[in-house]
């Protein structure tokens, strides 16, 4: 049987920080599906269109193959459940991620405890990573090329050109 796993963000941009959690997935499953999933408390900064090209662009560049995209409004141990999956991947790069990533997992737990969650340490490099930390260098002027894809910094300069 096909061994599936789910990895749910919001993915407003993905980061490299994502791409290494994703890759490193991709050696004990056979497909992943990264969910652009909805976080209430977050307005977005990128369509999920922009986010899902994003994605996608940076699968190819990096030979991403057993990897897919989709986004839902509901709830993300739903999504895993309809498409069969066995996991719900999520990184952890801090201490600080630990008390957020131990609620969800247990309300995840609580909707269907049939998917498990699994976590994966960020390596050391790629701890400070965020999305919005990558927004706050980009419209600081900072080069964030070794932070995030290709395809994140042609999505910038076209939404935001004048950086
Ligand atoms: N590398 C880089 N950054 C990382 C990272 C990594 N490995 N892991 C997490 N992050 C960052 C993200 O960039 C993001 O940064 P930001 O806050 O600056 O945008 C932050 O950590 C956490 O974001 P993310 O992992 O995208 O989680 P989230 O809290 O925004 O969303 C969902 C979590 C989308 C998975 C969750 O809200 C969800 O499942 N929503 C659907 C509804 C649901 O099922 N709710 C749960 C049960 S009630």
């Amino acid at each position: 049987m096909k061994k599936i796993a789910v990895y749910p963000g919001s993915f407003d941009p993905i980061t490299n920080g994502h791409l290494d959690i994703l890759v490193r997935s991709l050696k004990t499953y056979d497909e992943v599906i990264l969910l652009i999933a909805s976080n209430p408390n977050k307005s977005g900064k990128f369509t999920v269109e922009e986010r899902k090209t994003m994605i996608l662009e940076a699968f190819d560049e990096l030979g991403i193959k057993n990897a897919k995209v989709d986004f839902t409004e509901g709830l993300s141990v739903n999504y895993a459940k309809k498409v069969g999956a066995i996991t719900m991947i999520r990184g952890l790069r801090a201490v600080t991620d630990f008390e957020y990533e131990f609620q969800l997992s247990a309300a995840n737990e609580f909707i269907d405890p049939e998917v498990d969650m699994v976590f994966y340490m960020s390596h050391s490099e790629k701890s400070f990573i965020s999305s919005s930390g990558i927004d706050e260098m980009y419209r600081n002027g900072i080069d964030i090329s070794n932070l995030v894809p290709t395809s994140v910094i042609k999505m910038y300069q076209k939404k935001y050109p004048t950086k």
